[in-house]
């Protein structure tokens, strides 16, 4: 072949040029698209998958306990780990696992750390309080229950998923 036949002129190289960009743009646009639609799940970011908190329900009492763990959450491309914390107890036999976010201005609430109110969140920053259910105790800054986890047990192991107010 003569090296005239390999040249690319202008237009061509132009055209293969903005075909390629193009179509790297589309994909990029399609791609997240279609991840939703196979997977509606994944819609919100991934918060709502349940993710193991490494304790089994046979670990649980009715004290609550503070358990740190972190999910991954995904935005598009982009991938994250964000730490999470909750109290977990059971209640009434039933897991139940609070946020420790303060509904008030969003302090960290810890579990009877005020000795003239036992058995209770309290929050040190304007000394809200919570019952053990999270329900707000009425008189204290707070106006409404700690925020709840979704929970499910498997395998009698315990996975949190997205936090819900009530
Ligand atoms: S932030 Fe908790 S009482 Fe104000």
């Amino acid at each position: 072949m003569s090296e005239k036949k390999h040249r690319v002129s202008r237009r061509q190289f132009l055209t293969y040029t903005l075909t390629g960009v193009g179509g790297f743009m589309a994909a990029g646009m399609l791609a997240p698209m279609v991840r939703m639609a196979l997977d509606p799940a994944l819609e919100a970011g991934g918060d709502s998958e349940f993710v193991s908190i490494g304790l089994s329900e046979a670990d649980l009492t009715e004290e609550p306990q503070r358990v740190d763990f972190s999910v991954e959450l995904e935005d598009g491309w982009y991938t994250s780990e964000q730490s999470r914390s909750a109290w977990v107890f059971l209640n009434e036999g039933e897991v139940m696992a609070l946020s420790p976010v303060c509904t008030h201005l969003g302090c960290t609430v810890d579990w009877n750390t005020s000795p003239e109110n036992q058995d209770q969140f309290f929050c040190p920053c304007h000394f809200g309080r919570f019952e053990r259910d999270g329900t707000n105790v009425p008189g204290t800054p707070p106006t409404r229950p700690l925020d709840v986890y979704d929970v499910e047990v498997r395998d009698g192991m315990i996975y949190l998923g997205q936090i819900n107010q009530r």
